[in-house]
């Protein structure tokens, strides 16, 4: 017999459907009442699918991350972001062949038009790196309007090509233009992280020339954010996509809803959180502080895993690994205390708070000596491929509808026009 979930509301009495383990929240409304259809309340849809998807897999208790079925450590360990980019594209790793065709393809659309580039300038030195990257996504519907065309399937192809292919160099102008410096032009010479990061650090006289473990662990960084299914960023470009726009516009949402502190701005937040911390002889103070609700620790906790993040794990290797070349980094001294005592103390452990992907992407970005506002632009670059892979996902799919949710009105009802000279003063 098939499942079914029985209300009863007054007189009435429904059996609702129970598949894939959910019920349709539209099959709610057949129940009335005293209110009104019966509807669902989730505020911040804590508990509510909005669509059906293929990307990515996650179990949060088990601290499973998977791409397209491939769990996240073993593409990390042995794969490159433009092949897990080509994965979460089109559903299966590429074959040498089509990796160099991919990469060909990539590669040819690095080149950013000059305007974007000014547009990007024209905002104060001083302006957060992200929010000139916003601005520079967004203007890039205007360079291609024919992005707007989201039913053909070329025009969608091509314009997912020019975003993962000219992320990098957005990113890299939106830094430049921070430490006022020049602008570095793609190198065609180099492969993708290596180019984004001569794009940051090249400077006139010398070539940049990175150190291959830095590369990697740049690389692992890239292949552990590019995706992590309906997300707040994620959510935010399926539901601008769902009015039917361009992926430039989508993904320009999804970068305002990734700097926020509590996605991810989490790890700029975590480095200020360290820096402020100071020593390692405060930590016990500082969580304290947290237990008792005057501070959050920030890169612990998360939505979907009430484990530890399987992200963090690989990250936390590729820390010891960029330290090699580094040096040790004197915050980290603060961040394993910190983890050592949190991972141990009641209030951290009954909430089920474990470090996040956020607790040391920070401490890396820190050691290659980027300045906290770079942090979540770091992030955006590899999450532009998850961003395109959603947004592909959710315009061709025949179930989506234009997201828009109910809600419950708490506020007045009907009342009559007061003239000004009639209103209580
Ligand atoms: N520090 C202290 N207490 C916390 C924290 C934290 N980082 N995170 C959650 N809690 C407490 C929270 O106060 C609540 O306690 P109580 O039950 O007593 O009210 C309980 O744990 C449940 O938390 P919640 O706020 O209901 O959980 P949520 O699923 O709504 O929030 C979160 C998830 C990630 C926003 C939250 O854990 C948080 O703010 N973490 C710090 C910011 C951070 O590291 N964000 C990066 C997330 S990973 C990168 C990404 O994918 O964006």
């Amino acid at each position: 017999m098939a499942d079914t979930l029985s209300i009863t509301s007054g007189s009435e009495r429904a059996e609702l459907p129970i598949t894939e383990g959910s019920v349709r929240a539209t099959d709610l409304r057949a129940i009335p009442t005293p209110d009104g259809p019966l509807t669902s309340f989730d505020p911040g849809f804590v508990n509510t699918a909005s669509c059906h998807s293929s990307i990515t897999y996650i179990d949060g208790d088990a601290g499973i991350l998977e791409y397209r079925g491939y769990p996240v450590d073993q593409l990390a360990d042995g794969s490159t972001h433009l092949e897990v980019a080509h994965l979460l594209m089109f559903g299966e790793l590429p074959t040498a062949s089509e990796l160099e065709a991919w990469e060909n393809e990539i590669n040819t659309h690095r080149f950013v038009h000059e305007n974007v580039g000014q547009i990007i300038e024209s905002f104060r030195y001083d302006a957060h790196p992200m929010a000139k990257l916003m601005s520079g996504v967004a203007s890039m519907q205007t360079f291609y309007p024919s992005a707007r065309r989201i039913e053909d399937p070329e025009s969608r192809r091509r314009n997912v090509v020019r975003l993962i292919a000219k992320m990098p160099t957005l990113a890299a102008w939106s830094y430049r233009h921070s430490i006022g410096r020049h602008r570095v032009y793609p190198n065609d010479e180099l492969n993708y992280v290596e180019n984004f990061l001569a794009m940051l650090f090249q400077s006139q006289q010398r070539v940049y020339r990175p150190d291959p473990r830095v590369t990697r662990a740049m690389e692992v960084l890239f292949i552990l954010h590019a995706d992590h299914e309906q997300n707040c960023s994620t959510n935010a470009v399926r539901a601008v996509a769902s009015a039917g726009n361009d992926l430039y516009t989508s993904a320009g949402a999804g970068v305002g809803a990734l700097f926020g502190p509590l996605h991810g701005g989490a790890n700029e937040a975590v480095l200020r959180m360290l820096r402020e911390i100071g020593h390692v002889d405060n930590v016990g103070e500082f969580l304290e502080g947290v237990k008792n609700g005057r501070a959050k620790l920030m890169g612990f906790g998360h939505r979907v895993y009430k484990n530890y993040d399987p992200r963090a794990k690989v990250i936390k290797r590729s820390t010891e690994e960029v330290f090699e070349v580094t040096g040790i980094n004197p915050l980290l001294e603060i961040a394993v205390e910190l983890e050592r005592i949190a991972l141990n103390e009641e209030y951290f452990v009954k909430r089920r708070l474990y470090p996040n992907v956020d607790f040391y992407s920070g401490l890396i970005y820190e050691a290659l000596r980027f300045p906290p506002e770079m942090f979540t632009v770091l992030f955006a670059v590899p999450r532009t491929v998850g961003w395109c892979a959603q947004w592909l996902e959710g315009v061709t799919d025949p179930e989506q509808k234009i997201m828009r949710p109910k809600q419950i009105y708490t506020g007045h009802r009907a009342r009559t026009f007061v003239p000004m000279d009639e209103r209580d003063a």
